[in-house]
């Protein structure tokens, strides 16, 4: 496995490689990697001849009042989860290498205005220029992503086919724990008692999941999951919303494909988790 922490070393090889016929695939990741980043290498690895892992730690996505520095990291151990997965190579940049005073951003509107984007307002336009840059970097054939961020997964298929960029986006399933909690790097920061009371996010989807159906209204699923989640001392409600599945804005009866998403602090650890309805 190749460790690249250069654009100019990269392209050198993705151009080799492409030059043989080989196809590229590549998993976006800001590192600290767990079974659910551990999921979309291996699918990479399935379909592709050369897999990719980029590891940057993005600073134009985070808020102003959110801590980049202590983004936990560990290249160490990232490195061999991406070795043992068969990846070909790291791509793993400084921000230096990436951003020289930016002038120029990618924005998607209205998409990226509901849910996430609405406590976080900043943070898609980030996510969007670097995956765009990254794009460019790598160019790869396909690119996979985790329906764990759905909205980011929208986003993304949206971009990708109005800027026309020539990547497959492959979806793929959240990998959670055995008790239902969402595998997040973001877990390490929740305390034994926080990592209990956050089992009442995946409570309140499976309880979702139990009353959605046909016909009903939305309200009457966020009231359910409102319930769950309001009853552990821990945790505050940040949204549950039911966004239409591809333009995520939000429905008020359930007569399509929907997005049930939520955004849910435990303690002062933000978690996202979401599940779909499909008609
Ligand atoms: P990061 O949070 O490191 O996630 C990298 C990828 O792993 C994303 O596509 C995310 O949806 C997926 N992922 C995370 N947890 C998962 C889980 N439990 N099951 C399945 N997939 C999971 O998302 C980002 O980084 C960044 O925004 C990035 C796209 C890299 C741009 O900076």
């Amino acid at each position: 496995m190749q460790v690249f922490k250069t654009i100019k070393e990269t392209r050198q090889a993705i151009k080799y490689w492409k030059k043989q016929g080989l196809t590229i695939g590549l998993v976006p990741t800001m590192g600290y990697l767990h079974e659910g980043h551990g999921s979309l290498i291996e699918r990479c690895r399935k379909e592709n001849d050369i897999v990719g892992v980029s590891i940057f730690v993005n600073p134009t996505q985070s808020g102003a009042n959110e801590d980049l520095a202590k983004y936990p990291r560990d290249f160490e151990r990232d490195s061999k989860i991406c070795s043992d997965l068969g990846a070909d190579f790291i791509f793993c940049p400084d921000a230096g290498e990436m951003y020289i005073d930016p002038q120029a951003y990618v924005n998607i509107n209205t998409l990226s205005e509901t849910l996430c984007g609405k406590s976080r307002p900043t943070h898609f336009k980030g996510v969007c220029t670097v995956v765009s840059k990254l794009f460019n970097i790598v160019s790869p054939d396909r690119a996979y992503f985790g329906e764990k961020d759905a909205q980011q997964l929208a986003i993304i298929r949206k971009m990708v086919e109005d800027l026309n960029f020539d990547v497959e986006i492959v979806g793929c399933p959240t990998v959670r724990e055995k008790n239902g909690l969402a595998k997040s790097s973001r877990n390490v920061y929740l305390s034994d008692d926080e990592r209990k009371a956050s089992l009442c996010i995946s409570k309140a989807i499976k309880k979702g999941l139990n009353v959605i159906h046909s016909g009903i209204e939305s309200s009457e699923v966020i009231d359910t999951m409102e319930a769950i989640i309001n009853s552990e001392p821990l945790a505050k409600i940040d949204y549950i919303s039911v966004v239409d599945a591809k333009t995520m804005q939000p429905v008020e009866k359930i007569q399509k494909d929907v997005l049930v998403a939520m955004a849910v602090y435990v303690g002062k650890t933000r978690l996202i988790d979401n599940f779909s309805y499909s008609i």
